[in-house]
């Protein structure tokens, strides 16, 4: 390969580019209908036990898989052993098909952020609004190719001149305009009352049901089981403390995922009605608008912003499923980044145009019934291939090349750190950096000691299981079959 593959300039990069990948359109109106419909506060509980834990371990997995290849998917996979090549190859679909539909949406969220900025908000807030928009056979569409050529464009630039760069700008934006907003949300009359329904736990709505939905969107919201981890974690240097990296990435999607349901659920709670949680882009594109439209002037403002909060969250997830599958083509074809987002491109476009269409003229072409083709391929990926490669991922992390393989690789960053440290010249510093290797001698094996078996315990034998579970949960709730196992959604 004549060109070079690229990486992150330094930590701050890589968590921003990281956490700009999981931070995404599954944060903002996901996260907040999943919290709502699963008792509020107990939704929130089981969240944060299972991304401290189940999450943690996945994703330091994913990273510290790529890293140590220092290739994509499924290069990565075939460099440790040639036999599972073959989940590789799962794993890099994923992306391929999800980067597609995922732009579409992205397009919709550009479309509402020209509506709001335009001072369109009463249009934008009336029922059909949503709905005759996305049928449309053309406006649509044109959306998807403005939303990815901006993907593109960021992509074509490089890994750090372009990925890293937009991460770096938007991310920062994208938490002051969260933080924000979620402070006006909470001066709206009745905030207390929304905000108690978000956070108070209901444990009678407590259930196998709510660890499920919780453990699903943790896959979705972590962006784990495509490929993009695996990725990232391939542009990593070896001096980055990948532990820490870890955490700090898991902080920025948690925090958002939490403000979100702050952004959303309280302002539908005071000037809206709770009927209009719904899943889906409903919430969203929908009820929200309608919301805006209910605080009166102050609401495009408010609006305008909170769209290009999405559009900002939507396009650093979008480039990280782009660059994903980029880099795949690039490791197994050795082709340059120009040629290789061309032939991405087109991709793209033959699986985005039915998916846009599909919401209007084509949504008689349905593959499984009563799915468009947007729907489709949300289920095949969310529901199915990512759970398949997650489990596969932990058999083959756990028994094939063994857990230690990869506690290894997260070890590396923490030792260079501690030789940088003791590079210091001013003899102050030197007597301080001395004192702190003595003391992190002393504290890292007796954390690591703690910490490694349940790195292992997760990957060989929780994980596993609980994956097993979402499966069976997501594929028998599409089918509507929950119901004869005692379950309900
Ligand atoms: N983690 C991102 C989000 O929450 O939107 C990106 C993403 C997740 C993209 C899941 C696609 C997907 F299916």
């Amino acid at each position: 390969m004549t060109e070079k593959r690229g990486s992150f300039s330094g930590k701050l990069g890589f968590v921003m580019a990281a956490a700009g990948s999981a931070v995404g359109l599954g944060n903002i109106w996901r996260f907040p209908y999943l919290a709502a419909e699963h008792g509020g506060g107990i939704f929130l509980l089981v969240y944060l036990v299972l991304v401290l834990t189940f999450g943690y371990a996945l994703m330091k997995a994913e990273i510290a898989l790529g890293r140590k290849t220092g290739l994509s998917v499924i290069g990565a996979f075939k460099k440790l052993n040639k036999r599972w090549s073959f989940l590789g190859i799962l794993a890099a679909i994923v992306p391929i098909v999800i980067l597609p539909y995922y732009s579409v949406i992205g397009g919709w969220v550009c479309k509402y952020f020209a509506t709001f900025v335009s001072g369109g908000m009463e249009q934008a807030a009336q029922p059909s609004f949503f709905g005759d928009f996305i049928s449309q056979p053309f406006e649509p569409l044109g959306w998807f190719l403005l939303f990815l050529g901006l993907t593109a464009l960021a992509v074509l630039l490089g890994v750090d001149k372009g990925v890293e760069k937009v991460s770096k700008i938007m991310m920062p934006v994208l938490i002051v305009l969260a933080i924000g907003i979620a402070i006006y949300s909470l001066t709206l009359p009745g905030a207390g009352d929304g905000l108690s329904y978000y956070l108070v736990p209901d444990f009678s709505q407590f259930s196998a049901t709510t660890v499920l939905a919780a453990m699903g969107q943790m896959f979705y919201s972590m962006s784990l089981a495509m490929g993009i981890m695996i990725t990232y974690g391939s542009y990593m240097k070896k001096d980055v403390n990948l532990e820490s990296s870890v955490k700090q990435i898991e902080f920025f999607d948690t925090g958002i995922a939490f403000l979100a349901g702050v952004m959303v659920i309280v302002p539908i709670f005071s000037l809206g009605n709770m009927d209009q949680i719904k899943p889906g882009p409903g919430l969203m594109f929908q009820s929200l608008p309608m919301v805006f439209n209910n605080m009166g002037t102050v609401g495009n403002y408010v609006g305008t912003l909170f769209f290009v909060l999405v559009m900002f969250a939507a396009l650093t997830s979008s480039i990280s499923l782009m660059e994903t599958v980029v880099s795949i083509f690039r490791d197994k074809f050795g082709w340059g980044r120009k040629v290789t987002c061309g032939v991405v491109l087109a991709i793209c476009l033959v699986l985005g145009v039915p998916s846009s269409l599909g919401n209007g003229i084509w949504s008689g072409f349905q593959i499984l019934p009563g799915q468009d083709f947007l729907t489709f391929c949300d289920f095949m990926t969310n529901s199915v291939l990512m759970p398949i490669v997650a489990f596969l991922m932990c058999i083959f992390v756990g028994y094939i090349i063994k857990p230690k393989t990869l506690i290894e690789e997260a070890r590396i960053g923490m030792a260079e750190k501690h030789i940088k440290l003791y590079e210091g010249t001013n003899p102050v510093r030197r007597f301080f950096n001395s004192a702190h290797i003595t003391l992190s001698r002393v504290s890292a094996p007796i954390s690591h000691f703690r910490r490694e078996p349940m790195f292992s315990a997760m990957i060989r034998y929780i994980a596993p299981v609980c994956i097993v579970l979402i499966l069976l949960f997501s594929v028998l709730s599409a089918f509507d079959l929950l119901k004869y196992i005692g379950l309900s959604v």
